[in-house]
């Protein structure tokens, strides 16, 4: 399972992202969790450690890190190796997953800027097309880290939205970016939903056959929001709906392996 989500600020990605890496932790799935979002917050919301979060470079930073390993090796070293070393040293534990930031690229034309991108994607192609390990990638709305050559790796593509017109507009958005990136699949997954109203409203804004779901608003989630709390803390809300759509993703069919 190689999923990538996105969609508008605040829809409610990194919400959905962790719950379902806690369903793959639960069922013992080796997983990348991959922040992959400049505004990274799904360690937060996964329940890691903040103290550890903090500490833990960012991948954008880690090329130099690596460069400094092979000194002597200029530009051109070969970062394949390294980046296995990468995805042992530089992530932080959490079950059977691992949780890995990639950080913003700094925007403009500089060196420095095309060696990061570089990095970053030889790191995405590693896990998304040579690893067996299943990724739950945790996007922004401008899906900016993958190309066509990574995309190639996604089986599908989780649009969230809540139901305003600005997310709408926004998942709309995305999907066309997903197009000209020739993703696979692309759903949507309707999120605080709290009527019969907003479902009709998401129904009427969307290509219906493309949603996959639609999880209801839950005073819960943002109260564990609120206190830091762990999601895999039984939602009594959140929680059915989370599982429908792991198994509809194909969690079920998923191996737990050593
Ligand atoms: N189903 C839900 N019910 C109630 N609150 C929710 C639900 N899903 C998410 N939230 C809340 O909405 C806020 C935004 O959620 P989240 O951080 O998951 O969104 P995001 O899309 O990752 O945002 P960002 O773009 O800032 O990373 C959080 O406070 C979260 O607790
Ligand atoms: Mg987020």
């Amino acid at each position: 399972m190689k999923i990538a989500i996105s969609g508008k600020g605040g829809a409610g990605k990194s919400t959905i992202a962790a719950n379902l890496l806690h369903c793959l932790m639960r069922n013992n799935v080796p997983t990348f969790a991959v922040d992959a979002d400049p505004d990274a917050n799904l360690g937060l919301v996964l329940g890691l450690d903040q103290e550890e979060l903090a500490a833990l470079p960012p991948l954008c930073d880690l090329q130099e890190v690596i460069i400094e390993k092979n000194a002597g090796g200029g530009a051109f070293v070969d970062l394949n190796p390294s980046i296995d070393d990468v995805l042992e040293e530089y992530v932080l534990p959490l079950g059977s997953i691992r949780f890995l930031k990639m950080g913003g690229i700094k925007q403009g034309g500089t060196a420095c800027y095309c060696k990061e991108s570089a990095f970053l994607n030889a790191v995405l192609t590693n896990v998304l097309l040579e690893r067996p390990e299943a990724v739950v990638l945790d996007m922004s709305a401008g899906i900016e880290h993958l190309t066509r050559g990574t995309a190639r790796g996604i089986r599908m593509m989780l649009v969230v939205v809540e139901p305003s017109r600005a997310a709408v507009t926004t998942a709309l958005a995305v999907d066309r970016l997903a197009a000209d990136l020739a993703l696979p699949e692309v759903l949507f997954v309707g999120n605080k939903v709290r009527s019969e109203a907003d479902q009709s409203y998401l129904r009427q804004s969307l290509p219906g056959e493309r949603i996959l779901a639609m999880l209801p608003f839950s005073e819960e989630v943002l109260e564990r929001a609120r206190l830091g709390g762990r999601p895999e803390m039984e939602d009594r809300y959140l929680l059915p709906g989370i599982e429908e759509l792991y198994k509809q993703i194909g969690g079920g069919d998923q191996q737990a392996y050593a």
